[in-house]
């Protein structure tokens, strides 16, 4: 059966290696970024929404329709000693990687309750597991948002909508550089972890995947 995905952040990385995989399985998909425009050859039969996940989060859940799956999957990292942080980082770093999507999956959601079915999966972060130095403003988020799939997890099992919270290390993708900080070839391939995810999907009927932790080999 055809499923209508949205995937937020799908312009790069992971998202688009998530999107990738679906579109070539002949699945629905509604892609979500501000620069979304920079992958429309590769998915010319998706729905493309150029949008800003901080405060577009009305239009996207309006253009996108009845989704079976929603990624939460948009996120930026902000790298350094935390008194460097300025006050637009902590605003922005909450606003991108949990305020946006909670307000996304609410109006989401909502339509999944009434049509009693529906999967949300919630790319997170080891560091959503565990803290790490120098990463005090993403490591905040991303515990946030673990206590938001946990939490939404057990109020939405009775409307028959399955809550997946992902936990990845280290994938090479360009996160990194834009936080100014080195690629590592030990990183994750996307491919590989999208795999992973798209399989989430596909779960045997009767079975509920809730937590997905997914750590590298090469260290
Ligand atoms: N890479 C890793 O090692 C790793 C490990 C664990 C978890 N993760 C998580 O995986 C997710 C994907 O990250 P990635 O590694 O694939 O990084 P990436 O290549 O930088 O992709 C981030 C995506 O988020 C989008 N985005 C950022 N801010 C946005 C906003 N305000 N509104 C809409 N879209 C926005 C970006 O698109 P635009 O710039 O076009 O908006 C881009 O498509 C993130 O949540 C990240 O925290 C990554």
């Amino acid at each position: 059966m055809v499923k209508r995905v949205l995937i937020t952040g799908a312009s790069s990385g992971l998202g688009k290696a998530i999107a990738e995989q679906l579109r070539d399985m002949g699945e629905e998909l509604v892609l979500v970024s501000r620069h979304i425009d920079t992958v429309s050859d590769e998915f010319p039969n998706g729905i493309l929404i150029s949008a800003d996940i901080t405060k577009d989060f009305d239009e996207i859940a309006d253009k996108a329709g009845d989704i079976d799956v929603l990624i939460n999957n948009a996120g930026v990292l902000y790298a350094g000693p935390f008194e460097s942080m300025t006050d637009e980082q902590i605003n922005n770093i909450f606003e991108t990687n949990i305020i946006g999507h909670m307000k996304l999956t609410k109006r989401v959601y909502e339509k999944m309750k009434k049509k009693r079915g529906g999967h949300i999966i919630n790319v997170i972060s080891s560091l959503g597991l565990s803290g790490m130095e120098e990463r005090v403003l993403y490591c905040a988020t991303k515990f946030a948002m673990r206590g938001f799939s946990e939490a939404l997890e057990r109020e939405a099992r009775p409307y028959n909508i399955v809550v997946t919270a992902v936990y990845p290390s280290g994938i090479k993708t360009n996160i990194f550089k834009k936080a100014g900080l080195p690629e590592r070839d030990k990183y994750m391939d996307p491919k590989d972890v999208a795999k992973l995810i798209v399989d989430l999907i596909y779960a045997p009927k009767g079975t509920r995947p809730t937590m997905l932790v997914i750590r590298r080999t090469k260290y």
